[in-house]
């Protein structure tokens, strides 16, 4: 831990909470608006993720940015309740390659829009304040991100940086979904990733003279130490996975920063294990049931996953291939809108559901809720009713595991 905050940078952070509170969203989108001045900053960040950056609305993510500025500042004696969020950013900001030298950017941006916002009230101690507090937290990040940047370049088949893998085989797996295998050209091991993680990607959409996009794909295999899996869903009107979908092709070279993510499947799982998805969610499920099935065929584990019906469900053929030999795994699959042609007990096992998945009660019954590890990835509305109606059936904090295919902030504040 860096040298903790002064009684008085405290207490001043702690007074103009109200004012921010007032002024949150502007005092984001502005320091979002000129940290996207720079536009070898601004190809740091997800555009999709501002869907307005700087102009009106502003976007979730900026409301998300103030509400969590905020609830820091709230918090700021007790910084130790940061401690998941750390590892959660710290992982993100690594898959990004998020380095010290990018943070004086966020400084500047940041204290220059509550200088704006608040005018008068933004008093160099106010300014001086803020900037300690910043940079306390900036220093908790970079720490743990060096950590981590030493540990995944230092390991069996790690790397730092971006690192060219070629595309070994295109999967068609539903009419949405499409898979990638990824084989690193230079021949090497690559990192066995924990089952759940992700890889980042440097995709040049846009052409050779415009900034790449960063994205992250989960892994949708277990580790086998030589190759990747990615597994992608078409976003009409995207800019990555459309172009992934219909411009990749084998034997193309893309380019690809080490496994990340704080979202995976116990290394030694001590109680049965329910993985509930929906949609595209199902990747990273897809990686820790294949873990299970190899390394842990003995373990109770329930797959429960949520899809339109046949034509988009993907995997569907391997995941009950694995489940098929070994009896502790169970699988159950739920169509919200069947096609014509899907029949309950052949296709899929029940549907069609409404809100898109399964019931509480549902999985009350047919799986020992109150005592597992609960996985879940899917859409917004399934993960808010999942992880909102796991908590209020009392199924403790530390049993729910999730990941959002966006900012978490994202996710609750929407
Ligand atoms: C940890 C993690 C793991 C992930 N794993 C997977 C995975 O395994 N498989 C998978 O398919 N995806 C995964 N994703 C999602 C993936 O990273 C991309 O977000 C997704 O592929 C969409 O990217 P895109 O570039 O195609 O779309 P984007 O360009 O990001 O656009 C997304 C959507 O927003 C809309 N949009 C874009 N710009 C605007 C605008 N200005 N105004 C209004 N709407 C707009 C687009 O039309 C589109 O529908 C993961 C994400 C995270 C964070
Ligand atoms: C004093 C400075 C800051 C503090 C204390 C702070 C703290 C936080 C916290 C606690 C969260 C919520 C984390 C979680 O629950 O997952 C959050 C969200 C976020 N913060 Fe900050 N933050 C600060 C500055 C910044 C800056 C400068 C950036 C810009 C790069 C930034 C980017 C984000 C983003 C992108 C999110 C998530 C938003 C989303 O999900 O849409 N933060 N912040
Ligand atoms: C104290 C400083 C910072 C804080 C508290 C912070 C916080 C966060 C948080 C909470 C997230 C979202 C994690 C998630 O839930 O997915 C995030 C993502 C991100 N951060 Fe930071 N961050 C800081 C500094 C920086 C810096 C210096 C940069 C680079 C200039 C940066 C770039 C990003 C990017 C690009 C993302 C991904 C956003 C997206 O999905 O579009 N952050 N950060």
């Amino acid at each position: 831990m860096p040298q903790p905050l002064s009684a008085a940078t405290i207490a001043i952070v702690k007074a103009t909470v109200p004012a921010l509170a007032d002024h949150g969203p502007a005092i984001t989108r502005a320091m979002y608006a000129r940290l996207f001045q720079d536009t070898h900053i601004a190809a740091l960040f997800n555009q999709s993720h501002h869907h307005t950056p700087g102009g009106e609305g502003g976007g979730a993510q900026a409301k998300a940015l103030a509400d969590a500025i905020l609830g820091y500042a709230r918090n700021i004696e007790n910084l130790g309740a940061l401690g998941s969020a750390v590892e959660r950013i710290a992982q993100k900001h690594v898959g990004l390659r998020i380095l010290p030298e990018h943070y004086p950017f966020v400084a500047t941006a940041l204290l220059a829009a509550i200088q704006e916002v608040l005018g008068d009230a933004a008093t160099p101690p106010v300014l001086n304040a803020w900037g300690e507090a910043y940079w306390f937290l900036a220093r908790v990040l970079m720490a743990r991100e060096q950590v981590i940047y030493d540990a995944v370049a230092g390991a069996e088949g790690g790397w730092a940086g971006w690192r060219d893998f070629i595309v070994a085989e295109k999967i068609v797996e539903s009419a949405v979904i499409t898979s990638l295998v990824l084989a690193p050209k230079d021949g090497g091991p690559v990192l066995r990733h924990k089952a759940g993680q992700y890889l980042t990607f440097l995709l040049p959409v846009h052409g050779a003279n415009q900034a790449p996009v960063r994205r992250n794909y989960s892994i949708s295999t277990a580790a086998n130490g030589r190759s990747y899996r990615i597994t992608v869903k078409r976003e009409v009107g995207g800019a990555a996975s459309p172009w992934l979908h219909d411009r990749v092709a084998v034997g193309d070279v893309l380019q690809v920063s080490p496994p990340a993510g704080d979202f995976f499947l116990a290394e030694r799982p001590q109680r049965p294990v329910i993985l509930l998805s929906g949609g595209v969610g199902l990747t990273p499920m897809v990686a820790m049931l294949e873990t299970i099935a190899d390394r842990h065929p003995g373990l109770e584990t329930h797959y429960i996953h949520g899809a339109a019906n046949s034509a988009t469900h993907a995997l569907d053929g391997h995941v009950r291939a694995l489940a098929a030999t070994r009896p502790h795994i169970k699988v159950a699959t739920f169509y919200a809108d069947p096609l014509a042609g899907d029949a309950v007990g052949v296709s899929h096992d029940a549907g069609p559901v409404t809100r898109g998945l399964v019931t509480l009660d549902w999985l009350r019954t047919n799986t020992p809720l109150a005592g597992a590890d609960i996985y879940l990835c899917g859409p917004k509305p399934f993960l808010r009713t999942f992880v909102t109606g796991l908590a209020q059936a009392g199924v403790a904090a530390s049993q729910i595991h999730y990941e959002f295919f966006g900012p978490a902030e994202e996710l609750m504040a929407a």
